[in-house]
């Protein structure tokens, strides 16, 4: 049964697909608008005076409405916490010291490996609600955090089982090497992880953590090659401390995104601009750990594709609003807010690898997010409070 949604003060979107540079700040923003949904897909959109006859008429209450927020980075699943971890770095360690002597991620792979399925589905919901309250209706999750190949697989089923209640994209994330035998571990990465989890449908890509404490350019290069031969897509944590080439390779093998770029200079900057690779930010990092903001104003006017992610994770992004992420990407990133509104929307749908979603126009996901005012800025505007009063996935509420 087709549903027109009426009363809407504003709508704004921006146009379908992935936009890059200026055309980032092109928003098509109604006045008065109407919104007709059939079978969970936007069906009609325009002015209210010529909207088409519907068998239910939803009256919106004068508020603006833009496309459900789109998270495109997030480590949603994990068990136990970084406080202590937050409190030495306060003291004066850095991230990167506290990884280095075993704290850090490593304590968090050690948690999360001791906790069952359960556990894990019980400690994300809530944080996947939060994201959910904050206007994203579609959420990608990774893993990362298994210090095994069983808990990393634990992590993805934890997800799968979260798909029940919402819209997630599941993510395997290479994160940091055992202590020992790295070759040996990035074999069985290649060799039995990645082919079982293509087998089993856990994950729709395999990311890569590329840095000086992580993994090199050569190890990422054969994880991807294997990403691919079982038919994954591929992205990339490169470029939050040192720029060592990770940037570079995942534009040159036409990976979905390369996320962070706190690091990045005019190489990667280009590299970027001149593919179909989307540059994911993330201001929450820059945020919490204090670390430069990534360059997005300037990868936006070499004519990249910028999305904006929460990073959600115990570490480095302890940021459970994907608004939050959008808003504080106009702060720090110094995006426009109608730039931001598309990093967050299309821009992150295709760094998910996805077509159908992001924007209110005909033949999309009918994903859309109701705000508390009359004016679709607020989304970009408020800070700590969540201007989101209600979202639709497919038309309906959750
Ligand atoms: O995206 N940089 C590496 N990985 C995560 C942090 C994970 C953590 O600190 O637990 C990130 O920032
Ligand atoms: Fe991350």
């Amino acid at each position: 049964m087709n549903t027109l949604y009426t009363n809407i003060s504003q709508l704004a979107t921006p146009r379908p697909g992935p936009q890059r540079g200026a055309a980032m700040r092109e928003l098509t923003v109604l006045e008065d608008a109407a919104l007709l949904v059939g079978g969970g897909l936007i069906e009609w959109v325009g002015p209210a005076a010529e909207a088409p006859a519907a068998p239910e008429t939803v009256d919106l209450g004068g508020r603006a409405v833009v496309p459900g927020l789109i998270d495109p980075h997030t480590h949603a699943v994990w068990a136990g916490d970084r406080l202590a971890d937050w409190e030495a770095k306060l003291g004066g360690a850095t991230y990167e010291e506290i990884l280095a002597r075993g704290g850090g991620i490593r304590s968090t792979m050690r948690a999360t490996a001791a906790a069952g399925v359960p556990e894990l589905v019980r400690l994300a919901r809530p944080r996947l609600q939060a994201l959910r309250d904050s206007g994203a209706t579609t959420v990608e999750v990774k893993s990362g955090y298994g210090l095994d190949f069983d808990a990393e697989l634990r992590m993805l089923q934890a997800v799968r089982e979260l798909q029940g209640e919402f819209e997630l994209i599941p993510t395997l994330l290479i994160h940091v090497p055992p202590e020992q035998g790295r070759a040996k571990y990035v074999r069985g990465v290649c060799e039995e992880l990645i082919p079982r989890v293509a087998r089993e449908k856990l994950a729709a890509a395999v990311d890569v953590f590329t840095e000086k404490e992580a993994f090199d350019v050569d190890e990422t290069r054969a994880i991807f090659e294997a990403a691919r031969a079982n038919g994954l897509k591929i992205k990339l944590h490169a470029d939050q401390f040192h720029a060592i080439g990770g940037t570079e390779l995942a534009c040159e093998m036409g990976a979905l995104s390369v996320d962070h770029l706190e690091a990045s200079g005019p190489a990667q900057m280009a590299a970027l601009a001149a593919s179909d690779t989307v540059a994911t930010v993330l201001p929450g990092v820059t945020l919490h750990l204090g670390l430069p903001a990534a360059p997005a104003r300037a990868l936006v006017d070499a004519g990249a594709i910028v999305a904006v992610g929460t990073d959600l994770n115990p570490g480095s992004s302890p940021v459970f609003s994907t608004q939050l992420a959008l808003a504080l990407a106009v702060r720090l990133n110094k995006l426009t807010p109608a730039e931001a509104l598309t990093a967050c929307t299309v821009n992150a749908a295709h760094a998910l690898g996805l077509s159908d979603r992001g924007s209110l126009s005909v033949g999309q996901r009918a994903d859309f997010a109701v705000l508390h005012g009359a004016d679709w800025r607020e989304v970009a505007y408020t800070l700590g409070a969540s201007p989101v009063a209600d979202i639709f996935l497919t038309g309906a509420k959750p």
